[in-house]
């Protein structure tokens, strides 16, 4: 059996998929097949450790900003795995998005996220909406992020690529390993829209969501951070939420794209900031 069959075998029995096997679990050579499994099984046993204990922390974290900040937070079982499986976004930011949503569960309407990457945050949303008989429409090209506008000059440069245009294209995720996150939560099928494509193209598809009750929206860049917001404007009742991520964050597009809406709007918008340590983040409620 060979070494990267060992690997993924035992990546499975714990849980997880591995598609691609990093550089860093090189062995030397002379090593035996043996010591190789050995090594390999104390370092997936630590980074099960380390995960659970992340999961705990993730409950606490729960229990104190529901006491500081989110004090309507419904609790659900289970809900620290999600969180602790979260890529890019803090646990702090999902606990403000499934508050977000549950609020915005109080008015009819779909459910939507605008960014989807590899579906971390989907697979959240999915769990905390499983018991509803809403629908979760999903928009992303699927070919990651696209040229970034004039808008979009670089305030963090989060993987270290020296210009936003060297951009263009990371975060792509295909839409399998979406899916599959979808399935590991049992979220049921029949009630996923997959939107693929650019979204100022799909959002002109005849087949979007006619209500909209809540939103993710973590495009990023400025042109379709106003594209979804615009689109969800005339979707929206009053007491229908958004939450845009990033920002002040990454980009300066993304802030401006929401202060430029809510400008725009003329009170018909509030907008929300979380507490300063919670993350890059606001929470849009549609006021009327
Ligand atoms: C930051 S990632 C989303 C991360 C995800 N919400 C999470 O936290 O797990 C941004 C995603 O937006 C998508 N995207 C960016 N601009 C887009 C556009 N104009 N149309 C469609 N998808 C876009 C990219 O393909 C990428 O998957």
């Amino acid at each position: 059996m060979s070494l990267k069959h060992v690997i993924r075998d035992l990546a499975r029995s714990i849980g997880y998929e591995i598609r691609r096997i990093p550089d860093v679990v090189r062995v030397e050579a002379g090593t035996s097949s043996e010591q190789e499994t050995t090594t390999l099984r104390d370092r997936l046993a630590l980074s099960e450790t380390m995960r659970q204990i992340h999961r705990r922390d993730t409950i606490e974290i729960e229990d104190l900003l529901r006491m500081v900040a989110l004090p309507d937070l419904p609790k659900r079982a289970g809900r620290e795995a999600q969180l602790a499986d979260l890529i890019g976004t803090n646990v702090c930011e999902g606990l403000y998005l499934v508050d977000a949503l549950h609020k915005a569960l109080r008015v009819p309407g779909d459910i939507c996220e605008f960014g989807v990457a590899q579906g971390a945050t989907s697979q959240l949303i999915a769990s905390e909406i499983m018991s509803t008989d809403r629908a979760f429409w999903l928009f992303d090209s699927f070919e990651g992020l696209p040229a970034p506008t004039k808008e979009d000059r670089l305030i963090d440069d989060i993987f270290d690529l020296g210009s936003m245009a060297k951009y263009q294209g990371t975060m792509m995720s295909p839409e399998t390993e979406v899916l599959g996150r979808l399935d590991k939560v049992k979220f049921p099928r029949e009630r996923l829209r997959i939107m693929k494509g650019w979204v100022n193209e799909s959002i002109k598809r005849p087949d979007v969501p006619k209500q909209v009750a809540f939103a993710y929206v973590d495009f990023d860049f400025y042109e379709p951070i106003k594209d979804a917001l615009h689109f969800l404007d005339q979707r929206m009742l009053p007491g229908a939420h958004a939450v845009v991520d990033d920002y002040g964050f990454f980009s300066e597009g993304a802030q401006l794209a929401v202060d430029e809406f809510v400008a725009a709007m003329d009170g018909r918008w509030k907008l929300s900031k979380p507490l300063p340590f919670a993350g890059h983040f606001v929470t849009l409620e549609k006021l009327r």
